[in-house]
């Protein structure tokens, strides 16, 4: 199986999924990287692990339909039998996703369905959860809504900021989403 994955910065998730990928015994090869902003970190990230990466920014596509139609055309490229997200800080359009269903996921730094969307770690703490984590989940139009497919706890302790949580909750992503990855691999035909 072939996965791309899309990124909008550091990639940290981008690299743990493509080192988990140099093993000759994992499911999946990472065919690319594309980012939708020209100077995320991720690229060269990539590009230092022999993987092609290439930046498709919102800014120079007039719509939102054009960006996405770019976004796809990189994709066919690619040839990818899975879509891995990686912090991709973009909503997608059910259009852009159709082709995709089923075999496009993200990972968000909750264990949704609690705390959609951002600063997750910092909701976590100010509703005094004593548990929080993360989520590997399909991709649908809705903002992380998606059915979840693998989930990972860390505990909050007492004297936590929101980055000292990310760092736990970081940690278990890194572990977490090559798994997922590898199970949807072998599952899908
Ligand atoms: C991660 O916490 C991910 O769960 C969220 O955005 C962050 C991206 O970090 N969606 P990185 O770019 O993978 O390092």
């Amino acid at each position: 199986k072939r996965a791309a994955i899309l990124i909008s910065g550091r990639g940290s998730n981008m690299l743990a999924l493509i080192e988990a990928a140099e093993d000759a015994h994992y499911p999946v090869e990472i065919a690319g990287v594309i980012s939708d902003k020209a100077d995320a970190g991720g690229l060269e990230t990539a590009r230092g692990h022999g993987i092609p990466a290439v930046a498709v920014p919102r800014g120079d596509y007039a719509s939102k339909a054009d960006h996405e139609h770019a976004l796809q055309a990189e994709l066919a490229r690619l040839d990818p039998d899975i879509v891995c997200l990686a912090g991709f800080m973009r909503l997608l359009s059910a259009e852009f996703l159709e082709p995709w269903k089923g075999r496009i996921i993200n990972i968000h730094p909750s264990l949704l369905p609690k705390y959609k969307g951002l600063d997750t770690h910092e909701r976590a703490i100010e509703a005094r959860d004593t548990v929080h984590g993360c989520s590997v989940h399909h991709v649908t139009a809705g903002m992380d809504d998606g059915p979840v497919i693998m989930q990972a706890e860390v505990p909050v302790l007492p004297d936590d900021t929101p980055e000292t949580l990310a760092a736990r909750v970081l940690a278990e992503e890194h572990r977490m989403y090559p798994l997922a990855l590898a199970e949807l691999a072998r599952s899908a035909n």
